[in-house]
């Protein structure tokens, strides 16, 4: 038997759709590059928008199709399929196996139920499941934390992943790391949608500070994490990461609107100023540190003062970067139901101004790092011919001449050009290369 799984959405999904393969391949499946030749189509599905809910359709619209003509499995999982408006897009599509998030590890029930098989409740053995390391891969994810403990008013995530955080045991955590590095992995990316939460669900557990210094202390070359919450990004963290050099000089801090008013009609927890102050404690500590954000614009009832607050934050702050989102509105979510949608054209507008102010800032940001060098880690071509792509330890992505780093590794750069996306620069030192057992695909 043949599988294909789609995935769309954030990292978490492709998490999971690592572990769902690995399963899938212990099972006696071959993994497919092509839709066309599988007899099983997983599709990894994201809620978080109306687009990515718009891509599943039609996604599942042709995949209907293929089924009726030749007759294979289909099957939804991710955030989408745990929810009321996910399993009625099944339903409609045809959906055989139908997996919300916690109950991904029943993948190898469902394939047997030999029929409809849809669950979605969480398996309590989820956190203690060890992916194996994904073949030849230099970095990988590790979830060190599920669910989500906000209310964020636009936010469909706590009904999708969960509602109460859930940290994944500390001894589980560092052995799937350890079993990455023995793979030849050089880099993991901690996840959670909470990451500075974690352990506060457990006494017993360390805090994400200790958990830090944990992972500092395994000897991988680089460690980042994704996402914090500002509300408990606390200054112990910030010290970890000073204290420990093989963690990334890079916070995702998202941000979503610099208007208190706004914020408060968000559920963020937070007001502008204390969000500024976050971020002076971390420029204190790390004053390398690379920033970037989420931002909403053209949430429900956004004035243009509102709006103009958005933009004095951003010229406050000075982000590298920033994941910037008009506002969807989610079937369910309270600001939803509540509150009345802005036209498309003032969100559209808006979305443009912002665009362009944080294309200067990052320009201006990211010439800072010409002359300076870099320690990038090239996953392979880039789409710029003649070029490998990688990323730098504040996520940076940065282009090198091919021919300086022929394959997969960690290479020292020295910036030559920065635009606003990227950086170029010249390979000065071969720090590490995968030996060939690891570089197997
Ligand atoms: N847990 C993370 C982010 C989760 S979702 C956090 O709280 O920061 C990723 C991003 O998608 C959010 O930060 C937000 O900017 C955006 N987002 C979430 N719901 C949205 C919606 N309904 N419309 C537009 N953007 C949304
Ligand atoms: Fe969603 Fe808010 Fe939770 Fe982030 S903190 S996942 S935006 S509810
Ligand atoms: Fe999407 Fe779920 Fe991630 S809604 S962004 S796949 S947590």
């Amino acid at each position: 038997m043949r599988a294909h799984i789609v995935t769309y959405g954030c990292q978490m999904n492709e998490y999971d759709t690592h572990l769902v393969a690995s399963e899938l391949v212990s099972l006696g499946f071959q993994m497919v590059e092509a839709v066309e030749d599988a007899d099983l189509v997983l599709v990894n599905t994201c809620a978080v928008r109306g687009k990515p809910v718009e891509k599943v359709k039609s996604l599942l619209g042709q995949l209907r199709k293929e089924k009726e003509r030749r007759g294979l499995v289909l099957g939804m999982m991710g955030c989408l399929a745990q929810l009321p408006e996910g399993q009625r897009i099944a339903e409609k599509f045809g959906v055989d196996i139908l997996l919300g998030p916690g109950a991904i590890t029943r993948i190898a029930e469902a394939l047997a139920a030999q029929g409809r098989f849809w669950n979605t409740d969480l398996d309590p053995a989820l956190p203690q499941v060890v992916a194996p390391p994904p073949r030849g891969a230099l970095s990988a994810y590790v979830p060190i934390i599920r669910g989500c403990n906000h209310r964020c008013t636009y936010c469909v995530v706590p009904r999708t992943r969960g509602g109460i955080e859930v940290s994944r045991p500390p001894e589980v955590i560092l052995e799937e790391i350890e079993g990455l590095k023995r793979a030849g992995v050089v880099e993991v990316t901690l996840l959670g949608q909470n990451v500075n939460s974690y352990g506060k669900d457990r006494p017993d557990y360390p805090s994400f500070a200790e958990l830090l210094r944990m992972v500092g202390a395994l000897g991988l070359p680089r460690v980042r994490f994704l996402t914090s919450h500002p509300v408990n990004f606390t200054e112990d963290i910030v010290r970890a990461i000073a204290d420990t050099p093989a963690i990334a000089r890079y916070i995702h801090l998202p941000v979503q609107s610099g208007s208190d008013r706004i914020l408060k009609r968000m559920a963020r927890e937070y007001r502008r100023s204390d969000y500024l102050k976050r971020i002076e404690m971390i420029r204190e500590h790390l004053p390398d540190a690379v920033l970037s954000t989420d931002i909403i614009v053209g949430f429900p009832g956004e004035t243009e003062e509102d709006f103009e607050a958005t933009l004095t934050l951003y010229d406050k702050v000075g982000f590298d970067h920033a994941y910037m989102f008009i506002y969807s509105a989610r079937p369910g979510t309270a600001a939803a139901e509540h509150f009345q949608d802005l036209p498309r054209e003032v969100k559209v507008r808006r979305l443009e101004r912002l665009i362009e102010k944080q294309k200067a800032w990052s320009l201006e940001k990211n010439r800072a790092w010409v002359g300076r060098e870099v320690e990038v880690l090239v996953r392979g071509q880039a789409r710029e011919s003649g070029f490998a792509e990688g990323h730098d330890r504040g996520n940076h992505p940065v282009l090198v001449p091919a021919h300086q780093a022929p394959g997969p590794g960690l290479y020292r750069v020295r910036v030559t050009e920065a635009s606003p996306h990227l950086l170029f620069g010249e390979v000065t030192e071969v720090l590490h290369r995968p030996t060939p057992r690891e570089a197997v695909a």
